[in-house]
């Protein structure tokens, strides 16, 4: 069944929990879709996942457009959101628009993310009147990494809280589908859930979402920079690959691979007529 905006918003009032992950290839996204998983999330974490950066910071439009097109080609039935990278919608309610259309037209986005409360609202708004879905981010928003003073868990105080919980109603009346929530405390994650209408989805805020999303290479233990609390690793899969990356390097050493089952054949009676 095909994901969209519409059958979220039934899911939240099914009670029927969601589950998104991220990727930012064709490959990987086929695989996501196989498994039947609601969204598909090409976050801007493709800087420090795959582009290898410190933080999100330095992701470009043309970054986000080009795996989100990559992941486009390989899904049929999971809702693809495309992040906006920073400095895409900050700037202006225009260039909220016009980069919004972009991860749209070129990155075949069907609909897009973008991190903030109140102070993106009129982005938000904007962007739904164009017609194009948005996800807000509210919590530990990574492009605020050097505002915040780090990568730490937000909304703990009784002001934050307060605040957190007027940032969630007031992206929902901007017209925000869905809200992520990242790395909140999980009482008050369960709060905003209840008072919202649209559906949120978690990441380190406990079970009380709506749904849950985690970045594909820390659920498949990948990535070896940093284990957050919050992620389950499902297989260990970076282990297997370096296993299988030193087996193949020890099979070209010892000549083990490629063996003639892996070779192409041909009447060697030409060779001796060649000169
Ligand atoms: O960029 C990303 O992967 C995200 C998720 C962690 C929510 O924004
Ligand atoms: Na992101």
């Amino acid at each position: 069944m095909k994901n969209t905006v519409v059958t979220f918003q039934e899911a939240k009032q099914k009670g029927e929990k969601l589950s998104m992950l991220t990727a930012y290839d064709y490959s990987t996204a086929k695989l996501i879709d196989e498994a039947g998983v609601n969204a598909i999330l090409v976050g801007d974490s493709l800087g420090m996942v795959v582009l290898g950066y410190e933080d999100t910071l330095s992701v470009t439009m043309e970054d986000m457009i080009h795996h989100s097109a990559a992941v486009a080609r390989g899904i049929k039935d999971t809702l693809l959101i495309t992040d906006m990278p920073f400095m895409s919608y900050q700037t202006s309610v225009y260039d909220a628009v016009v980069n919004a259309g972009r991860l749209v037209k070129e990155g075949r986005a069907q609909a897009v993310k973008l991190e903030g409360g109140k102070e993106v609202c009129p982005q938000i708004r904007a962007i739904v009147n164009a017609s194009i879905p948005v996800c807000a981010h509210l919590g530990l928003t990574p492009q605020s990494v050097n505002a915040f003073g780090g990568f730490k868990v937000q909304g703990k105080g009784e002001a934050a809280a307060q605040k957190l919980l007027d940032e969630a109603r007031a992206v929902e009346e901007a017209g925000a589908f869905a809200l992520v929530l990242e790395c909140v405390p999980k009482a008050l994650a369960e709060k905003i859930t209840e008072t919202v209408h649209i559906p949120t989805i978690g990441i380190g805020a406990g079970a009380g979402c709506d749904g849950q999303v985690l970045v594909y290479q820390d659920m498949l233990a990948m990535y070896a920079n940093m284990k957050p609390k919050f992620v389950k690793q499902f297989a260990q899969v970076g282990e297997e690959m370096r296993n299988a990356f030193a087996a193949y390097r020890k099979e070209v050493a010892d000549g083990t691979f490629p063996g003639e089952e892996h070779t192409f054949k041909m009447d060697e009676s030409i060779l001796d007529r060649l000169y």
